[in-house]
């Protein structure tokens, strides 16, 4: 029970890593209040999360738009009463090659990945700073790091997550000193059901480029969430951790 009585946002809750990360911090202890664009995929990360017997809420919200993030996050830290800990995880990638991109799916990249994270973060930060106690943990992607060598035609997704890092890292400075940590995740592929669609040959490439040829696990990723937000992590700040199987050596 390390996140026993703490009350958490995540952000793509109704996702694939957000309902996982959801049910690792219910386990932990945490209340969890969920923002995402699917309702009925949030109202079932919200079943999970009560039936580990926390508080669990649900708020349907487009996260690019920054005065509805900001009624969605006063709405939430009013029935948890209060935010310790804030998970980015919306976002996504779409394929597009970068000498054929239209400006309004680099935008749209942009907007998801990277302005949400501003957008809810934004909103939150300042009661956490004002109760002098905060967790951030936003995930991003390996594509920040080392680029799109997983997935080709990633240019737009791998900019906006690389912001993500160097918000992580920025903020990270700016607040350390008022009880608050800024953290990020940098994960390869994870074995989430979208990769159910790969072809037999598409896992092989994928799998060739991951020096332990295993995808992530979302039940693994999700403890690395717990302990960035835990007691043990007090010290730990502007971290930028790849989950990705040694990939970006
Ligand atoms: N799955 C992977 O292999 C992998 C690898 C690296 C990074 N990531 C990152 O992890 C995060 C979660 O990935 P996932 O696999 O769970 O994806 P997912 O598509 O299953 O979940 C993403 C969630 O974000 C929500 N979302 C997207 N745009 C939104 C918006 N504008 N407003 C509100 N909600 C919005 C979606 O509705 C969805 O529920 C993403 O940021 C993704 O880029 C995933």
């Amino acid at each position: 029970m390390r996140l026993q009585g703490k009350r958490a946002i995540v952000t793509g809750a109704a996702g694939a890593l957000g309902r996982v990360i959801s049910s690792a911090l219910a386990d932990e202890g945490a209340a969890v209040a969920g923002l995402d664009l699917d309702g009925p995929g949030l109202e079932l990360t919200a079943q999970l999360v009560a039936g580990r017997g926390r508080p669990s809420r649900a708020f349907v919200v487009d996260l690019t738009d920054f005065d509805a993030v900001g009624g969605s996050v006063e709405a939430a830290r009013e029935s948890l009463g209060g935010v310790d800990i804030l998970v980015n995880c919306a976002g996504g990638g779409a394929v597009s090659f970068f000498h054929e991109m239209s400006a309004e799916t680099w935008t749209t990249q942009v907007d998801r990945n990277l302005n949400a994270v501003f957008n809810v973060t934004r909103h939150v930060l300042p009661g956490m700073l004002e109760q002098r106690d905060g967790r951030i943990v936003s995930i991003a992607s390996v594509a920040a790091i080392a680029g799109g060598r997983l997935v080709r035609g990633a240019t737009a997704y791998a900019a906006a997550k690389a912001g993500v890092v160097g918000l992580t890292k920025a903020l990270a400075i700016e607040v350390a000193e008022h009880g608050v940590t800024v953290n990020c995740l940098a994960p390869g592929a994870q074995a989430t059901p979208g990769r159910d669609r790969d072809t037999p040959e598409r896992r092989e490439e994928l799998l060739a480029q991951i020096p332990t040829r295993l995808l992530g696990r979302p039940e693994d990723l999700a403890q690395a969430v717990v302990f960035l937000a835990g007691p043990a992590a007090v010290n730990i700040t502007g971290v930028i951790l790849p989950l990705d199987g040694g990939h970006s050596i």
